[in-house]
């Protein structure tokens, strides 16, 4: 294809026809001169570039994504982001081309406060891809599945939690996400009550050269010493165990100290990755629980459709297991559509390219994959704003394997944590539906979108009510004698 070719062939979208496919293989575009333009931008006249509020950015964006096109830059200042709304580029750009698109955009601020070792905000390069290495085979391994027997008896908890304190749902799934992170991290059994510090924006983020001010950033560094304390103290208790030959159970901590020739990982470096799951994988997985049982209670059709499912195949004389799990297509499709109807992280999380190979957006370029619009994609999603936990059902009753949830993340940045986490979300979704109704309590507000966010709301989103499907005596009893085998 002659450059002009290539030129006219981008025209209407500044895209070439994308391709869904799991191929790694790079698409045509690839090979196209970058001295194109960027994807099409919406008008603005704006001295500090196009206005998008603190709260529910997303929906400004899928506004203009639907108006401009799958791939649209915006101007913040004098920086350039492309945010990706279809399904059909997600994929191309930040799948196919994942290598590509796998940098963070450099946040000073985050990097002082973390002494350079944190991990969501690392740099693509050597470091970034051992550490991910390192996550992905322990998170994915057998060492990980042994988790489920824990996470079928917190779930369980949960359950039992909810006859003893209704009103206090939401704390049972915290202390659910909680407790399991800190087994999953270190293997212990109770969980420290540490609020997640939240990292607001810096001046030095903008005026990069305050970073060489010695007085700048005293409480970013101060908070970099208390965190390294806190991850390291956890991490000397492990070895301190190992040493005296405790059963402690596996957890990341051990694995890594066990194999730390392997990863040629530092002390500090695995206090920090271990403290990672903490900061990465507690408040998502309780808010996107709590999303799952929201959306039985705003629909009470789907709900009863989850209930037909586990009546048949589990019934009312035994409490349902891991082990259910092939068999409950309905419950499964049920989640996937809750995660799609509101996303934890609908913005998506910054990505930056570090080649300007990928399509037309130059190496440098901050982008996001905005969760939101491309889980409403018509094209993929037909009557995107309807619940329909069916669209994930296939003509064999079976679960469809062929559209991806982007609910995790992107490439070579998804969510290290996703299996654990699923395993989580599902056990819960499980136990809580086949034990109780939920329905809303229609004296008190309802914000559908109040479980999105990295953070637990300050304000309930919603209220429940659970109304028990099973005599209460024998709920507890099977409680009790709750399996301990997955
Ligand atoms: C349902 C719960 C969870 C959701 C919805 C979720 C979602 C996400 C998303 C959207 C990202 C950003 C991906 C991207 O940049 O494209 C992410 C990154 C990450 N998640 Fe999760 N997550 C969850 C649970 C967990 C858990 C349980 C862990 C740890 C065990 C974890 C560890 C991480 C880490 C370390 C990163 C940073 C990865 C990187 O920058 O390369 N997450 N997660």
């Amino acid at each position: 294809m002659s450059s002009l070719q290539s030129f006219f062939a981008l025209i209407p979208l500044q895209l070439p026809d994308l391709r869904i496919s799991d191929d790694a293989a790079p698409p045509q575009c690839c090979g196209l001169s970058c001295n194109l333009p960027l994807p099409p931008s919406p008008p603005t006249w704006r001295f500090g570039g196009h206005f998008l509020p603190r709260r529910k950015p997303f929906l400004i964006v899928a506004g203009w994504i639907n108006e401009y096109g799958p791939v649209i830059t915006i101007r913040s200042r004098f920086e350039k982001i492309v945010y990706i709304g279809r399904y059909k580029a997600a994929v191309d750009i930040m799948e196919c081309q994942g290598k590509l698109v796998a940098g963070r955009p450099p946040m000073i601020s985050a990097g002082i406060s973390s002494g350079g070792m944190g991990f969501a905000n690392a740099p693509s390069g050597n470091r970034l891809y051992r550490m991910r290495r390192t996550l992905h085979s322990y998170l994915r391994s057998k060492a990980a599945k042994a988790y489920q027997p824990l996470q079928m008896s917190h779930a369980k908890n949960i359950v039992v939690g909810i006859l003893d304190d209704p009103y206090n749902f939401q704390r049972h799934v915290v202390t659910y996400a909680a407790t399991t992170i800190m087994k999953v991290a270190y293997g212990k059994n109770t969980h420290t009550s540490r609020a997640v510090q939240r990292h607001d924006a810096y001046l030095v983020d903008s005026i990069p050269w305050l970073k060489y001010l010695p007085w700048y950033g005293r409480d970013l560094k101060l908070r970099f010493e208390r965190s390294k304390k806190l991850h390291t103290s956890e991490v000397n208790r492990v070895k301190e165990q190992m040493h005296n030959n405790e059963d402690i159970g596996p957890s990341f901590t051990k694995y890594m100290l066990e194999n730390s020739h392997i990863y040629g990982f530092t002390e500090t470096e695995i206090a920090f990755l271990a403290g990672s799951f903490l900061k990465a994988g507690s408040q998502t997985t309780s808010n996107t629980m709590c999303t799952v049982l929201m959306a039985a209670a705003c629909f009470p059709e789907e709900q009863a459709k989850v209930q037909a499912e586990l009546d048949a195949v589990i019934g009312w004389h035994r409490a349902p297991t891991f082990a259910d799990q092939k068999s409950l297509p309905r419950l499964q499709a049920f989640i996937s559509e809750a995660l799609r109807w509101r996303p934890l992280v609908p913005d998506g999380l910054a990505h930056q390219t570090i080649k300007d190979k990928t399509y037309c957006i130059p190496a440098g370029t901050t982008v996001y994959g905005n969760v939101w619009s491309i889980c409403r994609d018509p094209d993929v999603f037909p009557e995107p704003d309807a619940f329909k936990p069916q669209r994930w059902i296939d003509g064999q009753s079976s679960l469809r394997d062929d559209i991806k949830l982007f609910v995790f993340g992107f490439g070579r940045r998804v969510c290290p944590g996703q299996h654990v986490a699923s395993r989580s979300v599902f056990i819960t979704a499980l136990l809580v539906l086949w034990a109780f109704k939920l329905t809303l309590d229609p004296t008190k507000p309802l914000e559908d979108m109040g479980f999105m966010g990295e953070s637990m709301p300050d304000i309930r989103p919603c209220e429940f009510e659970f109304e028990k499907r099973i005599p209460e005596t024998e709920l507890r009893r099977m409680m009790q004698d709750y399996p301990e085998v997955a």
